[in-house]
């Protein structure tokens, strides 16, 4: 049974964010709706999800003392990871003590935060279809293992980074040392592992979101949203729609890999789980183990969104993966560093036909930081990618 306390009383149910970039304010409104206390927790004041949250914190996540004190100061019922870069062995200690339930679990924090945790997880104990890959510790290291086991193109990334930072497709062996040397500028930790995978000459790529939640019976069950396309520019989501169109064999066999994936990282919550697809061919890339950025789509598409399922999922709570309608979501990107921009265009980006837009708040802009997306619905998805587009390109950040 779930029972949810009053906020900012004795018996109030606590759910902290570490993290509260534009996904982790979504999943904080959730739990509002829900009447849930919340915490946010970011690195840096102001944060999206700062600004709708109960309570807001800034502390650098990983590092460990900072995490501990905190939790252990505010003690939550759930303690809710947004990003990689936290430090998770902290987590799986408090978990071990008993001081906190982390979502999903903090192995899976572990496991997914880093690529060769969740790589060998998933290749070599749980069998599922990769590209070929191989870890390296050097540039000769690199070398050898493009000549002798992955040859071109292949594609190579730090261990610990995310959203394409270190990352680069490597054609020939002219192009061997400048990926090493951007590798080793962008990884997230100064670390000196990489991956060298294959390059995979997918027909497209989709992200699955797998929700583990609980049944009427108690028992933790699995279920599937409709397919997201996307498309990646520089290793960051530009676009994405739902459904995205697959045969019947290559969304069962998807469904297979990312139940399996996620069936062993175990918990309660969302996963977006990344593969790529060439006819009925499937192959896993990566997962997230909580809502995914590509799935901002939802918000347009579901009856539940994926911040939705998330709150519901791991309050212990039912959860429904229907699609409402097809739609698709574009980026707004900052298009000039400055503090405190504004956005013009707003009434004309909302007169596009079904669509609506998000504004994360973000304090500071970058030319190619996410500031925003427009979302679309439609009952052809072409048409929605096209609305979306068209409402993102009308907002127009400018500093003041
Ligand atoms: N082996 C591969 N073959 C072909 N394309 C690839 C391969 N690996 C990555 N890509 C392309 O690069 C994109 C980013 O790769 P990946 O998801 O591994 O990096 P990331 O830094 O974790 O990105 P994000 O954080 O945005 O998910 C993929 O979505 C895909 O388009
Ligand atoms: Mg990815």
């Amino acid at each position: 049974m779930t029972t949810i306390g009053t906020p900012l009383s004795p018996r109030a149910t606590k759910v902290m964010l570490l993290g509260s970039g534009e996904l982790g304010r979504e999943v904080l409104i959730a739990l509002q709706r829900l009447g849930v206390e919340t915490i946010a927790v970011d690195r840096y004041d102001n944060a999206p999800g700062h600004q709708v949250a109960h309570h807001a914190r800034t502390i650098a996540m990983s590092d460990a003392d900072q995490l501990r004190a905190l939790i252990e100061a505010e003690r939550p019922d759930l303690v809710v990871p947004e990003i990689e870069a936290i430090a998770t062995p902290v987590l799986e200690a408090l978990e071990a003590e008993g001081v906190a339930t982390v979502i999903p679990t903090a192995r899976a924090t572990r496991l997914t935060m880093d690529r060769e945790g969740i790589r060998r997880l998933a290749a070599e104990t749980l069998g599922v279809p990769t590209s070929p890959y191989r870890f390296c510790d050097s540039l000769d290291e690199l070398r050898a293992a493009i000549d002798d086991q992955i040859g071109y193109p292949c594609v190579v990334k730090p261990v610990m980074s995310s959203s394409g930072k270190g990352q680069s497709k490597i054609n020939g062996p002219d192009e061997v040392a400048p990926a090493w040397e951007y590798a080793m500028a962008g990884g997230r930790v100064s670390q000196t592992r990489v991956i060298v995978e294959g390059f995979v000459d997918f027909d497209y790529e989709i992200t699955l979101l797998t929700v583990r939640a609980r049944g009427a019976d108690g028992n933790v069950e699995t279920r599937f949203c409709e397919p997201i396309g996307h498309r990646q520019v520089g290793g960051d989501y530009v676009e994405s729609w739902q459904p995205h169109p697959m045969p019947a064999a290559a969304l069962e066999r998807a469904r297979q890999i990312a139940g399996a994936v996620t069936g062993d990282l175990g918990g309660q919550g969302v996963f977006g789980v990344e593969l790529f697809v060439k006819g009925d061919q499937v192959w896993f890339s990566e997962v997230s183990p909580r809502p995914h950025d590509t799935g901002m789509v939802t918000m347009a598409t579901q009856w539940q969104n994926e911040f939705e399922l998330h709150a519901r999922a791991i309050l212990g709570l039912p959860v429904d993966t229907t699609l409402r309608s097809p739609g698709a979501s574009a980026v707004i990107y900052g298009g000039v560093d400055a503090e405190g921009v504004v956005f013009d265009g707003v009434d004309a980006a909302l007169r596009v036909p079904h669509t609506d837009i998000r504004l994360f708040g973000k304090p500071e802009s970058f030319v190619t930081r996410r500031m925003g997306v427009a979302l679309a619905y439609d009952a052809d998805v072409e048409v929605a990618r096209r609305n979306a587009v068209e409402a993102a390109g009308r907002v127009k950040p400018r500093a003041v």
